[in-house]
C-alpha cells in the first residue's frame, strides 16, 4: 500500500525557520518546491504573513506559501484547506505575544480536521530541568507549555539544541543575525564577554544540524514531550580558546560575575548561561539521538570552523 501523504505546516518562518526550509528541500522524503517530481513522504505547507521580503524568500525557491494573519480562524482554515498534519512554530516573540499567538495555534490544531501534531517555538536549553530559565520565558513560554500538559487530542514536543552554533561564526557565514550583548563571543569584533567563571557547561548545535533534526523527527512515528539536540557540551573558555587557536589571534576579553549576574534586573540570558540550563540533559540527549538522528553527524565546533576553512 502507498504511504500516505503527511502534509507539514510551517509557521513564522524566520532566520531558523529557513534553515528548515533548506534542510526539508535537500531531504528526498519532503516535497517542498513546486512540480518537485518525486513522490515523498511529507508535503510542506509554508504560513507567512504577507510581508513582501519573505515572500521573495520562498518565490526565489519555488517554495509553497501560504499567507496568514495568524489568527485562530487563519491558521484553521490553512491547516483544513491544506490537510496539515502537523504544525511547527518558529515565532520569535515576547510575553504575551508568544503565548497569545501560541494559544490560538494550538486552538486552531485541535479544531483543524487534521492537525494533530504541534512543535511550538522553543529552540533552547534544557526545559526539563530549568523551566523558569531564561527569565522572561517565565512569562511566556512556561504558561503555554503548562496549557500543552493539560491539553488532550494532540501530540507535542518542545524542541531544544542549546545555543545555535553558528553565533561563533562571522556574520557572513550564517543567517542568524549576531547577538553581540546576548552570546559571549563577539566573532565579528573579536570580542569576549566572558559571563560567571567561563567553565559552566554549555551545548551547542550547528544551525543546519538543528533543521536536518527537525526533519527526522517530523518523520518519526511518535514524540516524547521534550525533545533534545546537541552537537557538542562544552564551556566558554574551552571554545575561546579553540577559536584562538583555530585563527591565532587573542580575544580581547572582558567579564561579569555570576554575583553581577544575579543582582542585575535584566536577563539577558546571562543567568541561563551562568546556571547550566543552557546546556542540554546529556542522557536523555544521546538517547534521543539514538532512537532519532543517527543518521545525522553533528558538527562539533573543531568540525564546523575546519568545514568553513
Ligand atoms: N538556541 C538559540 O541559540 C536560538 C537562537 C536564535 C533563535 N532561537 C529561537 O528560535 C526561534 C526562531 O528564531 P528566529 O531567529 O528564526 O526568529 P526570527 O526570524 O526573528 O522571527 C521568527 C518569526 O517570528 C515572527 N515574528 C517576529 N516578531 C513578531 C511579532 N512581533 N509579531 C508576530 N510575529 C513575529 C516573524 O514571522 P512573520 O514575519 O512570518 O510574521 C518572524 O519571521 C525562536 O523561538 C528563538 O527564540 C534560538
Amino acid at each position: 500500500m502507498a504511504p500516505t501523504v503527511q502534509i507539514i505546516a510551517l509557521v513564522a518562518v524566520g532566520n531558523l525557520g529557513k534553515y528548515v526550509c533548506e534542510a526539508l528541500i535537500a531531504d528526498i522524503r519532503y516535497d517542498v518546491v513546486k512540480g518537485h517530481s518525486l513522490s515523498p513522504k511529507y508535503r510542506v505547507a509554508y504560513i507567512l504573513t504577507g510581508t513582501y521580503q519573505k515572500r521573495d524568500w520562498f518565490s526565489e525557491r519555488n517554495i509553497h506559501t501560504e499567507e496568514s494573519d495568524y489568527s485562530e480562524s487563519s491558521i484553521r482554515a490553512i491547516l483544513d484547506a491544506s490537510g496539515a498534519s502537523t504544525l511547527v512554530s518558529f515565532l520569535q516573540a515576547a510575553d504575551t505575544l508568544y503565548l497569545d499567538l501560541h494559544r490560538a495555534w494550538l486552538a486552531a490544531c485541535l479544531q483543524s480536521k487534521s492537525c494533530k501534531r504541534f512543535i511550538p517555538s522553543e529552540w533552547a536549553g534544557n526545559v526539563d530541568d530549568y523551566p523558569q530559565l531564561p527569565k522572561f520565558y517565565a512569562e511566556s513560554r512556561l504558561p503555554f507549555r503548562r496549557i500543552l500538559q493539560e491539553t488532550a487530542g494532540i501530540e507535542w514536543t518542545l524542541f531544544n539544541c542549546g545555543w545555535l552554533m553558528d553565533y561563533f561564526l562571522p556574520q557572513h557565514l550564517t543567517r542568524m543575525p549576531a547577538e553581540p550583548d546576548t552570546f559571549p563571543i563577539d566573532p565579528n569584533a573579536w570580542h569576549a564577554c566572558i559571563r560567571g567563571s567561563g567553565d559552566e557547561l554549555q551545548s551547542w548545535t550547528q544551525t543546519k544540524d538543528v533543521a536536518a533534526a527537525v526533519g527526522e523527527l517530523l518523520a518519526a512515528p511518535s514524540w516524547e514531550p521534550t525533545t533534545y539536540v546537541t552537537g557538542q557540551w562544552g564551556t566558554f573558555n574551552e571554545a575561546i580558546r579553540l577559536l584562538e587557536a583555530h585563527y591565532g589571534r587573542e580575544f580581547e576579553k572582558t567579564y561579569k560575575t555570576a554575583e553581577e549576574i544575579k543582582g542585575a534586573v535584566d536577563d539577558n540570558l546571562d543567568l541561563w548561561m551562568v546556571s547550566g540550563a543552557a546546556a542540554c540533559p546529556r542522557e536523555k540527549t544521546l538517547s534521543q539521538r539514538d532512537r532519532y538522528f543517527r543518521h545525522i553527524n553533528f558538527a562539533t565546533l573543531d568540525d564546523m570552523l575546519k568545514g568553513i576553512d
